[in-house]
């Protein structure tokens, strides 16, 4: 699902690579989490495999027939993030200006499924999130937590062979996030996707296939 070699990013006018010569494979139905100190490169990471920072050197693999992402145009870049990839950001990015049914549907706009389909497509992510029933809800009247499920349910909606999850239980206590981490799990699995989780959280890590560790040195 997701093949990393040789990754190295550093950031316009840092004097030093954020991280270098990355490695990682992440297979289909599996979910590996991603841990370290703040301010390690894990949200760069993310971005750079999502096409939305360019890395300075390496491969990222992404999608069948495999492409890499990182010698994409953007235009290319935006059409294979908006088929396979799923992405919760840290700070949700949610659109203050459309329903939660709206924000939900943004990737199934992007897609090819039926419009006449997107409705109940949307009900059913809600009712797995939880929101049964907030779809004309504004973002704006919603709950921390609330937000952080309507940003997974819209990251699952189009079935991406890829999610991207940045600190995706951040803002939930500890029942929820559990509810959140089963949710996840289960869809990945079911679609045989691969994900890969930030997480500061050793519980939410635990649940996951496997933990790797960012540090200075790469991933271990
Ligand atoms: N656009 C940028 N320009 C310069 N430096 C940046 C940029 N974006 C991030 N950085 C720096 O790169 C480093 C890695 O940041 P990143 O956001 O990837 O960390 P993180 O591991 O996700 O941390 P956290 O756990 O706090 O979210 C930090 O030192 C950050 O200040
Ligand atoms: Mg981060």
């Amino acid at each position: 699902m997701l093949t990393v070699c040789g990754l190295t990013k550093r950031h316009a006018n840092a004097h030093r690579a954020v991280f270098r010569s990355l490695e990682l494979a992440v297979g289909a139905g599996e979910v590996v989490a991603l841990v370290g100190e703040s301010g390690i490169g894990k949200s760069t990471f993310l971005n750079c495999i999502a096409g939305l920072e360019t890395a300075d050197a390496g491969q990222i693999l992404i999608g069948q027939p495999e492409k890499d992402i990182v010698t994409l145009d953007e235009t290319a870049r935006a059409a294979l993030r908006a088929r396979e990839i799923g992405f919760v950001f840290q700070a949700f990015h949610i659109l203050p200006t459309l329903t939660v049914g709206q924000n939900i549907a943004v990737p199934l706009l992007l897609g090819r499924a039926p419009p006449a389909t997107h409705p109940a497509r949307i009900a059913e992510l809600l009712e797995q999130v939880g929101l049964s029933g907030f779809a004309e809800r504004w973002p704006a009247t919603l709950s921390g937590g609330e937000l952080q499920r309507v940003a997974i349910a819209r990251a699952l909606v189009h079935r991406p062979s890829l999610i991207l999850a940045d600190e995706p239980t951040g803002n939930l206590d500890p029942r929820t996030a559990d509810e959140v981490m089963s949710l996840l799990l289960d869809q990945v699995r079911r679609q045989r996707a691969g994900a890969l989780v930030v997480t500061h959280s050793r519980h939410v890590a635990s649940r996951c296939d496997r933990m790797l560790t960012m540090a200075g040195d790469g991933l271990r």
